[in-house]
């Protein structure tokens, strides 16, 4: 064992062992950027968004500069009041109001207090590969084993596997929609026989499932696709959102979770601020909260995130890859043409493309582009995957 390795916990000493391939791959990045230059590199390994908008950025100044009482003193901790309001009026379902909203640190935040507020310690979180690897942090840090249901060959909800994971111990299901790193955007019928599916659990083992809706590309679905109403059909929902991606301000560390209205009332509204600081938020960024607020509708451009999708779909098909229709989001998932994904990956790497392979997301056949990126270094990689791509595989 490395000197000082035992400062930390097993728990946390495993899981930066195990992986963080993500931020590996922006490491990766980072050290042929210092090679190459800044300009040579086509970095697709993390989700960031696209620059915000002028309007976002304005929103931020103006919030900045706003004077209230207790501008910076403590604040509810589930946000203010008005906030919540307009986050009740975005989600727009009868019955949703300000006290069914918790203004969050993003998602993930939202995601951690849904799954520390609603789910019992040792409870099972099932999820569906290929998924968001935080979602495995987030449960183990709430005391929960992440189950995850095996990829469909399609794409697809592979709504048997989710049967076959459901068990007496399940708490929770995660749902990604639209899902990163597979692009799918959940159907009206899939949504349709998961929320028949879980009810039938609780008719059969007695126990309610939690569907947990992580909704954080909800703005960017590419038509014809179109979100469902995940409310109109199960009601042990939580939707959780952010604003990291389609307003492009990751770093601020803004989002919502809301309760459908049979979770709402006072015990889980008291309970979901004990959460916010059991957890050690205590509330969402102030500055940002107010920025929402100046904003006068929470819109998203899809037209560049369209175009470079399009792009990139393009440059993998002409170099003869299999890549998933991106129904929403910003990732394309690829097939890797050789059996050894990560081998793909550095040779992608050699030719200063940097992408995610497909084991961070618990299917190692494939890997992830994140396109939202300059056009100069997709077309870096558009010359990376056609290069990458007619070589043979290494022999072993
Ligand atoms: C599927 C998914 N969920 C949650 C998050 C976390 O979002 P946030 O930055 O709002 O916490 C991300 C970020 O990449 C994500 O891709």
């Amino acid at each position: 064992m490395a000197p000082g390795n035992d400062r930390v916990t097993a728990w946390v000493r495993g899981e930066v062992e195990a992986g963080g391939w993500v931020r590996a791959g922006a490491a990766a990045a980072q050290g042929l950027r210092d090679l190459h230059g800044a300009g040579a590199v086509a970095d697709l390994s993390l989700g960031q968004p696209l620059e915000a908008p002028d309007a976002v950025r304005q929103a931020f100044q103006a919030a900045a500069a706003r004077v209230r009482t207790r501008r910076f003193g403590y604040m509810p901790n589930l946000g203010y009041p008005e906030l919540r309001e307009r986050c009740a009026e975005d989600v727009g379902i009868p019955g949703v109001t300000a006290q069914s909203i918790a203004i969050t640190v993003g998602a993930a935040g939202a995601l951690s207090m849904a799954l520390r507020a609603f789910v019992e310690t040792g409870s099972e979180v099932v999820v569906l590969a290929p998924y968001f690897s935080e979602f495995r942090l987030y449960s183990e840090v709430c005391g929960h084993r992440l189950r995850a249901v095996p990829p469909s060959r399609d794409g697809s909800l592979d709504l048997e596997g989710v049967g076959a994971a459901l068990t007496a111990a399940t708490g929770a299901v995660i749902l990604n929609t639209p899902c990163n790193p597979s692009g799918h955007v959940t159907t009206d019928a899939e949504m349709g026989e998961l929320a028949a599916l879980l009810d039938e659990h609780r008719r059969r083992v007695g126990r309610r499932v939690l569907l947990v809706v992580d909704e954080v590309y909800r703005h960017l679905i590419y038509p014809p696709h179109r979100r469902v109403e995940p409310f109109a059909h199960h009601p042990d929902t939580v939707l959780c959102r952010s604003f990291s991606k389609d307003l492009g301000i990751a770093g601020e560390r803004i989002g919502y979770l809301a309760l459908h209205p049979s979770l709402s009332g006072p015990e889980t509204e008291a309970g979901l601020a004990l959460c916010q600081r059991a957890l050690g938020y205590v509330n969402a960024p102030a500055t940002a909260q107010l920025a929402l607020l100046e904003l006068p509708a929470w819109e998203c451009d899809l037209a560049p995130y369209r175009q470079r999708r399009d792009r990139v779909t393009a440059a993998a098909r002409d170099a003869g890859l299999d890549a998933a229709e991106c129904q929403g989001g910003l990732y394309l998932w690829v097939r890797s043409p050789w059996e050894d994904t990560l081998a793909f990956c550095s040779a992608l790497a050699e030719r200063r493309t940097v992408v995610v392979p497909g084991v961070a997301f618990g299917d190692p056949e494939r890997f992830r582009i994140c396109f939202s990126v300059e056009p100069p270094a997709l077309e870096i990689a558009a010359g990376a995957l056609a290069e990458t791509a007619a070589l043979l595989p290494p022999s072993r």
